[in-house]
C-alpha cells in the first residue's frame, strides 16, 4: 500500500473542519482531500437511510481521489452509516462516534452521561449502544437539537438566542446531574464556553476533534500507513454546495486558510 496517499475527510458542512483542524495539528505532515456536503447541509433532519447512501456516495467519491483511510468527521453521518460503509469497502474508515463514547465512559465518575446531538443522531440509538456496551450501569440521557447546528453555522453564534437556545438543550442534562457531556455534533464545540458555563465547571465536555485526531494517527501507525514525517503535508477542499460561502464559514471553523474550494455537482459524486 501506498502510504504517500492522502487522508480522506467527510461532513455535512464546515462543521467536520473542527476534526480536521486537529488532525492537521496532530498529523501536519499528512495530506488530506475534505468533502463537505453543504448541498444537503443539515444532515440532522434527513432520515438513517438518506444518510447511508449520502454516505455510500462520498466515500465513493473520496476512493475515487485514491485516498488511504477515511475520516466520517460528522457525527449524524457515523451514527447512521458506519457500519454500512465499513462493509461496504475496502478501506479503513474511522468515526465519531466510539471514541467520544470512550472518553466519556473513562471520564465520568456519576456514571451519568449526558449526550447533546441532532435527531438524526439520538434516532440511531448509536451513542447508548456504544456506550452500553463499554459499561451497562451508565444512564444515558440524550438531546436531541434540531436548529442549533444550523444556528451555530449561520446565525450569529454569540448573541442572546443562542445563549437561549443553549440553556434550553441543557436543561435536562442539570436534571439528570450528568458529570460528563458528549458533544455529539461537529458544531457544538463552537459554543464550548457557553455550554460550559451552562451545565457548570464540574461538568467534562467531550468532543470529536482531539479523540479523532488520536485514533487516526494510532490507526497509521499500526497499519504502516503513516507518510515521511518530514514533510510539510497539504490539503484541499470540495464542497456540493456554494464554494464561496464554503470559504467564508469555513475559516471560522478550520481557524486556518482554506484556499481554493472545488464544487462538485451532484452527478460527479453519483457517478463515483
Ligand atoms: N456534521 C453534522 C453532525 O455532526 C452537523 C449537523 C447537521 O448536519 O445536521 O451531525
Amino acid at each position: 500500500v501506498d502510504a504517500s496517499r492522502p487522508i480522506g475527510v467527510f461532513d455535512s458542512g464546515v462543521g467536520g473542519l473542527t476534526v480536521l483542524h486537529e488532525c492537521l495539528v496532530t498529523l501536519p505532515h499528512e495530506d488530506f482531500v475534505y468533502l463537505g456536503d453543504t448541498g444537503r447541509f443539515p444532515y440532522g433532519q434527513h432520515s438513517l437511510d438518506d444518510l447511508r447512501s449520502f454516505a455510500i456516495e462520498i466515500t465513493g467519491w473520496l476512493e475515487s481521489q485514491d485516498v488511504k483511510l477515511v475520516v466520517v468527521a460528522c457525527n449524524s453521518a457515523t451514527a447512521a452509516a458506519l457500519p454500512t460503509l465499513q462493509r461496504h469497502f475496502d478501506l479503513p474508515i474511522i468515526g465519531v462516534v466510539t471514541p467520544e463514547a470512550h472518553a466519556a465512559v473513562q471520564a465520568t465518575r456519576a456514571r451519568r452521561i449526558g449526550v447533546l446531538a441532532t435527531v438524526a443522531t439520538v434516532e440511531s440509538g448509536r451513542y447508548r449502544e456504544v456506550i452500553g456496551e463499554l459499561d451497562a450501569g451508565v444512564e444515558v440521557t440524550e438531546v436531541a437539537c434540531p436548529g442549533l447546528a444550523d444556528r451555530i453555522q449561520d446565525g450569529d453564534p454569540y448573541d442572546e438566542a443562542m445563549v437561549a437556545h443553549v440553556r434550553e438543550v441543557c436543561a435536562p442534562l442539570r436534571s439528570a446531574a450528568v458529570d460528563t457531556v458528549i458533544l455529539g455534533c461537529t458544531h457544538y464545540p463552537l459554543v464550548r464556553p457557553m455550554l460550559q458555563r451552562e451545565l457548570g465547571r464540574g461538568v467534562t465536555l467531550v468532543a470529536a476533534a482531539e479523540e479523532l485526531a488520536g485514533e487516526v494517527a494510532e490507526t497509521l501507525r499500526r497499519k504502516g500507513l503513516g507518510n515521511d514525517d518530514d514533510r510539510r503535508g497539504e490539503y484541499r477542499f470540495a464542497c456540493t454546495g456554494d464554494p464561496v460561502a464554503f470559504a467564508r464559514t469555513g475559516q471560522r471553523f478550520l481557524q486556518l486558510p482554506l484556499g481554493p474550494v472545488r464544487q462538485l455537482a451532484p452527478s460527479e459524486l453519483a457517478a463515483a
